[in-house]
């Protein structure tokens, strides 16, 4: 099986969109294995086949189960709340709020991410570079204590994995899904099913993806403008939002270990000091590495179904799109009193390619109506990624 790379400038200069034609799409041969992971996945022909670690590889029973487990509340600890609590499909797996509550009632200091392709990001969560794969990430909302998730600790981990033992549907998932270990739940089980199932949700249906496919006609003239601004040198935006999931942070199947990268960037959400600082709670990257120039850097995001995902950045600080682009277009978030009170714009640590740019409304609603082209209706209402509970 082959399928097509289009890479950004090849993609931009075959729809004539840019005046660039630096590269031009490229076959590449699939190996037998990627080929039927492409089958396992349902994946389209113009996405890439996603990385899927050795220890872990993805079959029919893992996905099952990590549905079932993604959707059960019986995996927190209190029985109150399930992944979906905070990931809902009808919002790409987001949850429409700035910062959700834990399942003991604590605030999280973050946003929960959209999970749309989250398989093709290089690492997981907003910032953080030891999470490599998505199972380094997922003991995080089942055991975190601070702040607490599902809230499953050490006490009571035994109880909660009794929960799965004590029901014969799980015992027999469980034992299809791992068919060489010993019966019985446990964490690693748990985390290895999830985290299959959450590489099945790869969204590429979207009017931007038709339009990709030849159908000239799936963007509006409107978003055909927004895509190009979105492209260009003014807007900038394309310098980490780029390729088939919008963000540098990428790797697939094919990324080589030398060539993946972990990128990170300041883009000037706030100020605190002048020297560049972020309110306390979160400094994103700085908070693991404590090196100072680190402060403020996060993983740019997938674009992928943000019309669905506000609000926006890592503390869902930003409500709509139209605040994130007038943020990027001033170059940096102002705020003008109260405790986060700087300027952005002037801060030392943020990244070169947030200088900020004159927009006009004209254009900014347009890059809004090309982001909202990203919106995959198949991927929010598709029938393998629902409550199994509700089919029941
Ligand atoms: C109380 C709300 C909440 C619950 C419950 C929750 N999450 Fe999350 N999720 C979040 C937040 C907030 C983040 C961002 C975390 C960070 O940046 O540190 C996140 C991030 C993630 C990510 C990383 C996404 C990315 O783009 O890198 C994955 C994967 C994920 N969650 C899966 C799950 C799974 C699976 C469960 C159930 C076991 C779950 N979450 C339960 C709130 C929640
Ligand atoms: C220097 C790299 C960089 C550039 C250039 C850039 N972004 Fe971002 N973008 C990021 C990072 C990093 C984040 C996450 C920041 C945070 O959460 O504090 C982000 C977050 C976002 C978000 C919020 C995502 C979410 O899920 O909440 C949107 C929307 C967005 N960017 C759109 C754009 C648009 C539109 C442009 C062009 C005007 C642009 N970005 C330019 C790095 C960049």
């Amino acid at each position: 099986m082959k399928y097509f790379v289009f890479s950004f400038l090849s993609v931009t200069a075959f729809l004539g969109l840019t005046g660039c034609n630096h590269s031009s799409s490229t076959t590449v041969e699939e190996s037998s294995e990627q080929t039927s992971l492409r089958d396992l996945l349902a994946l389209p022909d113009h996405i890439a086949v996603p990385y899927v670690p050795d220890f872990n590889p993805v079959s029919e029973e893992k996905i099952e189960l990590g549905r079932f487990l993604f959707y059960d509340k019986k995996l927190s600890a209190n029985q109150t709340q399930s992944c979906e609590s905070c990931h809902d499909q009808s919002l790409a797996f987001s949850d429409g709020v700035s910062t959700p509550f834990g399942s003991t009632g604590h605030q999280l200091t973050r946003n929960s991410q959209g999970l749309a392709n989250v398989a093709y990001h290089s690492t997981f969560t907003w910032s953080n570079n030891g999470f490599l794969a998505l199972e380094d990430q997922l003991n995080v909302p089942i055991r975190a204590d601070n702040p607490i998730e599902l809230g499953v600790t050490d006490p009571n981990l035994d109880e909660v994995l009794a929960r799965f033992d004590a029901d014969p549907a799980y015992v027999a998932m469980f034992a299809a899904a791992f068919p060489d270990s010993d019966s019985g739940t446990t964490i690693n089980k748990i985390i290895f099913s999830l985290a299959s199932f959450i590489r099945t949700m790869i969204s590429a249906n979207s009017a931007y993806d038709q339009y990709l496919l030849g159908d000239t006609s799936a963007l509006t003239e409107q978003q055909k403008l927004g895509f190009s601004l979105f492209n260009g040198e003014k807007f900038e935006c394309f310098h980490c939002h780029t390729g088939s999931n919008f963000s540098v942070s990428y790797r697939d199947s094919n990324t080589t270990e030398d060539t993946i990268v972990y990128p990170f960037f300041n883009n000037g959400l706030y100020n605190l000091d002048g020297e560049g600082s972020y309110p306390a709670a979160d400094q994103g990257l700085y908070d693991l590495t404590l090196d100072l120039n680190d402060r403020g850097k996060f993983r740019p995001q997938s674009l992928r179904n943000i019309e669905l995902t506000g609000p926006y950045m890592h503390d869902g600080s930003l409500q709509t799109l139209r605040e994130v682009i007038e943020h990027y277009a001033r170059g940096g978030q102002l705020i003008e009193s109260g405790e986060n009170a700087g300027d952005g714009n002037l801060s030392p640590l943020k990244s070169g390619l947030i200088t900020g740019f004159d927009a006009t409304d004209d254009e900014i609603d347009a890059v809004i109506a090309f982001l909202e082209s990203l919106t995959d209706y198949e991927f929010i209402n598709n029938p393998k990624f629902s409550d199994p509970f509700e089919e029941q």
